[in-house]
């Protein structure tokens, strides 16, 4: 029966050619031994360390030959370029994938735009690989070589923890990031099915799934809304606690007033004081 289970020999790259698997596209740059910046296409690209305030990092797999392994391996620095979806950027993704080609070669084909990394100010960008203006984000990264996933002569890929230095964004996404509205139109690869051909889709439209009322732990909601609304103001938790009451929907509307209050009086950090004295300045300002 076609509804039934059936078991999957499992092969080399297991997750093109016994599964079915969603990657992101990314284009990885880094800098060839003569100085010039190489792309390479790239879906084994994963967040791997999430949290804990510093380190975050993503993890990166590519096969140890490939120009992009052996300049991390040389350089450490590189730079996640996220494309985002037409079909001619995957056309080209395609054919900057072929194998075996030097940078000064496969580079010819490219048609994306390269321009300054913004990591060491204007000194010392010949130091970092170019980013591709195209893209609507950019994580700029260095491979943490302490981390115990080091190349291994016995392993065809080499699996790379990036530390994220920075993460740029054009404008009108980082927009939309913060009020929670809009996506850019990002590429999905489905990877290849049959060696002569890779697969890939743009996403339709996304829609919204509300998290239960009952489920999750307002606290946390609320740390989440006031960490993300603002990147250059920071909340301390109990600062956050003093707000777990405000319905929902009323929230964003809550934190952006207390942010406008920090901004007006130069303050980075919140703290549950600095609330008191805007609850306290509010309720004055009613009476
Ligand atoms: C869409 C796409 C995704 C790819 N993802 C990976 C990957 O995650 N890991 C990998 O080793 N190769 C991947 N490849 C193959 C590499 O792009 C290929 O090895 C290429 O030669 C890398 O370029 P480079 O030698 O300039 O680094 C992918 C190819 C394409 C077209």
């Amino acid at each position: 029966m076609g509804d039934d289970f059936v078991a999957v020999r499992i092969l080399d790259n297991f997750y093109q050619t016994s599964s079915f698997f969603p990657m992101p596209v990314v284009l990885v740059s880094t800098l060839a031994e003569s100085g010039q910046t190489n792309l390479g296409p790239y879906s084994l690209c994963f967040p791997h360390m999430i949290t804990g305030g510093r380190g975050h990092a993503m993890m990166l797999i590519a096969r140890g030959t490939s120009n992009t392994a052996q300049n991390i391996v040389r350089t450490k620095v590189c730079a996640l370029n996220f494309i985002p979806h037409k079909k001619k950027y995957m056309k080209n993704c395609v054919m900057l994938g072929y194998p075996g080609e030097t940078t000064e070669e496969k580079m010819k084909n490219s048609i994306f735009t390269l321009i300054p990394s913004t990591r060491a100010g204007s000194q010392n960008t010949q130091q970092y690989p170019q980013l591709v203006k195209e893209a609507f984000q950019i994580f700029e990264c260095t491979w943490d070589d302490s981390y115990p996933l080091k190349p291994r002569e016995d392993l065809i890929e080499y699996h790379f923890l990036l530390r994220i230095d920075k993460i740029l964004m054009k404008k009108k996404w980082r927009d939309c990031l913060f009020k929670g509205k809009g996506f850019p139109r990002m590429p999905i690869d489905f990877g290849y099915r049959d060696n002569v051909r890779f697969w890939f889709a743009k996403h339709s439209r996304p829609y919204a799934i509300p998290i239960p009322k009952e489920k999750g732990n307002a606290v946390e909601t609320v740390k989440y809304a006031c960490t993300r609304f603002d990147p250059d103001i920071t909340w301390e938790d109990a600062a956050c606690e003093k707000i777990v009451k405000v319905p929902r929907i009323f929230l964003n509307q809550v934190i952006a007033g207390v942010v406008a209050e920090a901004k007006k009086a130069g303050i980075t950090v919140i703290t549950p004081e600095f609330m008191d004295t805007v609850r306290n300045k509010r309720s004055g300002e009613k009476k």
